[in-house]
């Protein structure tokens, strides 16, 4: 692997090749065992966009592998002003050993990786959330013991987290089905590849028969970032797509839920639902820590 900037990008070798040192990491962090694979390294991480958990979690996690994490918001940077991605990753591969990009458009995390030199690591676009869904995983693997055979059910809109859940979780031999409106179903390419699993893939604007025993419920915010204008007439729209207790209901009893935050209260979940797997829920923000370390590691160690 020379990046992350999608998950069809990578094999299900590569995915639990992650996990596992994720969890090594995650173990090496909390009984205090060094870890600095990354010492005297830096890391850029672009914003286009707003954040709590990728901008604290890839910060502390280039920290605790002794590098360092630039933040360089697009406000402040030429990118913002126009100036072409490839000749953004040309001046950057000749002072950082990475970059994590948060954008809009999947095309410039893609540019950046084909005319720069380094590493480049999704950290969020309008098509997928790749780091997210690693975190997930890592999550689910913890909780459940394994993956394989699991189902894992979104609940909401067809967006960068469905993307990359149908494929991470497809990847790793997990069954995914999505509840969704017909008109906010996920990206055609990614429906394309779940073809290829047959009835490990299902979709429906059912919510209560894709949740049926459904070992993870997960769901996302109703507008994204970048869709602010239309939140009102989301609302509407996605009324009902809601992980409540019908849904648990549905659920096997032992369903675990997932949500990547931030989470609106009411709307896609309810704060009861919320509540009484918020252990789940911020283990699984924690895990995004963890889960990217592994990944600079991967990516950026100097063998
Ligand atoms: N889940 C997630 O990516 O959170 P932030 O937008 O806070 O980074
Ligand atoms: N779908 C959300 C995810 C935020 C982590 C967004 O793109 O805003």
């Amino acid at each position: 692997m020379k990046h992350l900037l999608k998950l069809s990008d990578c094999s299900k070798d590569e995915i639990l090749d992650i996990l596992n040192l994720a969890d090594q990491l995650k173990y090496e962090q909390k009984h205090g065992i060094a870890h600095k694979r990354l010492e005297g390294q830096t890391l850029g991480m672009i914003f286009q966009k707003s954040s709590t958990r990728t901008r604290v979690s890839f910060e502390t996690g280039m920290y605790q592998l002794g590098g360092q994490a630039l933040f360089l918001s697009s406000r402040d940077l030429q990118i913002g002003r126009g100036e072409p991605a490839q000749d953004t990753a040309r001046v950057l591969s000749r002072y950082l050993d990475g970059i994590m990009i948060r954008t809009f458009a999947q095309k410039e995390v893609e540019d950046l990786a084909e005319y720069g030199s380094i590493p480049i690591i999704n950290g969020l676009t309008d098509y997928c959330h790749p780091c997210q869904i690693l975190a997930d995983l890592m999550t689910v693997r913890e909780h459940k013991g394994a993956l394989e055979g699991l189902k894992m059910c979104y609940i909401g809109d067809g967006n960068n987290m469905a993307n990359s859940l149908i494929v991470g979780g497809l990847t790793v031999g997990m069954e995914v089905t999505i509840a969704c409106p017909d008109s906010y179903q996920p990206d055609p390419q990614v429906l394309e590849f779940a073809k290829a699993y047959g009835d490990k893939f299902s979709m429906s604007e059912n919510i209560l028969e894709m949740a049926a025993n459904a070992d993870v419920v997960t769901t996302d915010v109703w507008a994204s970032m970048g869709q602010e204008e239309e939140a009102a007439a989301r609302r509407k729209v996605f009324e009902g797509y809601q992980i409540n207790d019908a849904v648990m209901e549905a659920a096997k009893e032992s369903a675990m839920v997932l949500h990547c935050l931030p989470a609106h209260r009411e709307e896609e979940i309810t704060a009861k639902v919320f509540e009484a797997h918020a252990n789940e829920i911020f283990d699984e923000a924690e895990n995004r820590l963890h889960a990217q370390k592994a990944v600079m590691v991967k990516l950026m160690e100097k063998k």
